[in-house]
């Protein structure tokens, strides 16, 4: 049987040119139970459009996590390695605890306290906020009348040790409703972006590399990004941009002597530039926040030197050149008319191409909204694919 798939709603904001491969839902499938040939289906849609919807679905956190393994079956672990379930069963209580105990791989997230959740007596939640991690804030009164920014694009990964997660399944429990929020990007451009209450916003990689002039298409599949160790304990000190695309530069970072012991051989390098294994096509995947050094190759032989950016190759550590760069080839994909902002239903679930898109939080939620998220990703088996020696040869 061949699969229903149907484009999503797009908002007025999104271009839908820049959507024609982005984003379909999958119609009269049970994402818990599916056939191996189903399965098969849905695989090949998740590579070939980045996202898929299936609506009105019950989904246990064990339908879940095998869902999200049956991309990557030889995977195990929690995307971020962290089982919080094994160092803290005498306190399933603990505020910060949002693991579900019987599947450490699914998260609870969400806002306002949940209670009796899945084998968690009470779970504190709190939704992240611009405030807490965005250089400015917008104002209280503008707060007031519905203005929110994004929180921080990225991708599901811990960046550190573990390859990046192939796919996340959210599943939507709880959702509050509310009015539209405007999403202001406060970079001077006067960009804003109206969005649903809570939602979970994407932009495509292959976009972002698809719009990016020829200068910059070479220099991304000739250039790799190494991670800082620990890179969310070393930006934690650190305050990002209004946009969310990345981390400001006032030298906040915490010191790499002060990180929890780490090791060189366990820092990420990635290309910039990440092969689709479906469609072929070149998804741009950077997490601007934790990146701390770019590695570019030089030309290959026979390219046209003309107009190129460094032409013989470069090991960029100046955290502020090397972060310049990187803004200035990813903050054209993040416009308003290239972001897919998921009106989320509940009962919604979401299976994203982590390895296709960024994504971020968007919004600010009283305490009193109850939002309840179950979330999945699994540290991959290998680590991305990045451009082949054709495609080199083809953008340089
Ligand atoms: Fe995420």
């Amino acid at each position: 049987m061949v699969i229903e798939l149907v484009p999503l709603p797009l908002p007025k904001s999104a271009d839908p040119s820049r959507f024609v491969d982005f984003g379909r839902e999958v119609k009269g499938l049970d994402p818990g139970n599916l056939s191996p040939g189903d399965f098969a289906q849905v695989e090949d849609a998740l590579y070939k459009y980045s996202a898929l919807l299936f609506r009105n679905v019950s989904l246990s956190p064990e339908q879940q996590y095998a869902l999200t393994k049956a991309f990557d079956p030889q995977c195990e672990n929690y995307g971020h390695g962290n089982n919080k379930t094994e160092s803290n069963k005498k306190s399933i209580l603990h505020p910060d605890l949002k693991t579900i105990p019987r599947v450490p791989q699914v998260q609870l997230i969400g806002n306002g306290v949940v209670y009796n959740h899945e084998g968690l007596a009470e779970a504190k939640l709190k939704h992240p906020s611009h405030h807490t991690f965005h250089k400015t804030q917008v104002s209280n009164e503008d707060e007031a009348k519905g203005v929110t920014r994004f929180y921080r694009w990225h991708i599901d990964a811990a960046l550190y040790g573990l390859s990046p997660p192939r796919v996340t399944t959210l599943y939507g429990i709880a959702v509050p409703k509310g009015p539209m929020q405007t999403c202001r990007y406060d970079d001077d451009t006067g960009d804003q972006l109206p969005v649903p209450l809570g939602t979970t916003v994407f932009v495509s990689g292959r976009t972002m590399f698809d719009i990016l002039p020829p200068e910059f298409k070479s220099l991304a599949v000739r250039a790799k990004v190494k991670y800082a160790p620990h890179p969310y304990v070393w930006m934690a000190p650190a305050r990002a941009m209004p946009t969310g695309l990345g981390i400001e530069c006032e030298g906040l970072e915490l010191p790499l002597s002060e990180l929890p012991y780490w090791e060189e051989a366990k820092q990420k390098i990635l290309p910039v530039v990440w092969k689709n294994p479906v469609t072929g096509n070149l998804h741009f995947q950077v997490h601007p926040c934790g990146v701390i050094e770019l590695l570019v190759n030089p030309l290959p032989a026979g390219a046209k030197r003309e107009g190129a950016l460094y032409a013989d190759g470069a090991h960029i550590t100046d955290l502020k050149e090397v972060r310049d760069l990187l803004y200035k080839m990813q903050r054209p994909a993040i416009a308003p008319s290239l972001v897919y902002p998921h009106d989320w239903h509940e009962n919604d679930l979401v299976i994203f191409h982590n390895r296709g898109v960024l994504h971020s939080v968007v919004g600010a939620f009283k305490p009193n909204q109850v939002r309840a998220f179950h979330q999945c990703n699994l540290a991959a088996s290998d680590d991305p694919a990045g451009p082949t020696e054709g495609d080199v040869k083809k953008w340089t």
